[in-house]
């Protein structure tokens, strides 16, 4: 097996995608291992789970810097002493800066917890439900200078039910958020990941196995 892949994960919060990255690599089911992670939130519960697997955490307040590129340097400065090669944002409520993007061009990667282009920014499960739209989900995606809106990797795709509320639509969302992104991770470590502008194809994957999704279902036609 090749080497396992070397992650910088950034959370803000509660850090439940962090957590199934974790998971993930100690059952084995995804090759690689943290080698940093930075919190820029003193409170944020993902701090305690780190912990608990005994990986190292940074915390960086912001207001400590001078400037966002002064905050980002340091990030840099600590992602690379630690030689990671994916850096990989896990709720972390902070943009960055071109700086930063630059130094790890296509080497960032980030969930959203829905389906874009559609709902990009913050309490987008509130969003989808105002809007009505039958279906929902989570996309993980490469960063580029905008908010949310780089070249997609994976998208797992959630029917809105008649009751659901912000928080139940969030919850379910979220586990499915547990399942994609170790999975873009594993591609990425794999080397089957080939960007060809905003197109992101991932080799020899299987094709999807249903020709379409409904909600609600069809009936009788
Ligand atoms: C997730 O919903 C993720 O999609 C969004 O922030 C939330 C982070 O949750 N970017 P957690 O901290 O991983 O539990």
């Amino acid at each position: 097996m090749a080497n396992p892949l070397k992650l910088g994960v950034l959370i803000s919060g509660s850090g439940s995608n962090l957590q199934s990255i974790i998971d993930n690599i100690e059952k084995g089911s995804l090759n690689a291992v943290i080698k940093i992670v930075i919190s820029n939130n003193p409170d944020a519960y993902g701090i305690t789970r780190a912990k608990k697997h005994g990986l190292p955490v940074l915390i960086f307040k912001h207001e400590d810097f001078k400037s966002r590129e002064d905050f980002d340097l340091e990030l840099i400065k600590n992602l690379q002493s630690n030689h990671v090669q994916l850096v990989v944002l896990a709720g972390f409520m902070r943009i960055l800066t071109s700086l930063f993007l630059r130094e790890f061009q296509q080497r960032i990667i980030n969930i959203h917890p829905a389906l874009l282009p559609a709902f990009p920014g913050t309490h987008v499960q509130k969003q989808a439900l105002e809007y009505g739209v039958k279906f929902t989900g989570c996309t993980v995606h490469f960063v580029d200078e905008g908010v949310d809106t780089g070249p997609i990797i994976i998208q797992s795709v959630l029917p809105v039910l008649d009751d659901d509320t912000e928080e139940t639509l969030a919850a379910r969302i979220l586990k499915e958020e547990h399942r994609i992104y170790p999975q873009a991770i594993q591609f990425y470590a794999d080397g089957k990941i080939e960007i060809d502008g905003r197109r992101v194809k991932i080799k020899s994957a299987d094709k999807p196995s249903f020709p379409a999704l409904h909600n609600p279902p069809l009936v009788g036609v």
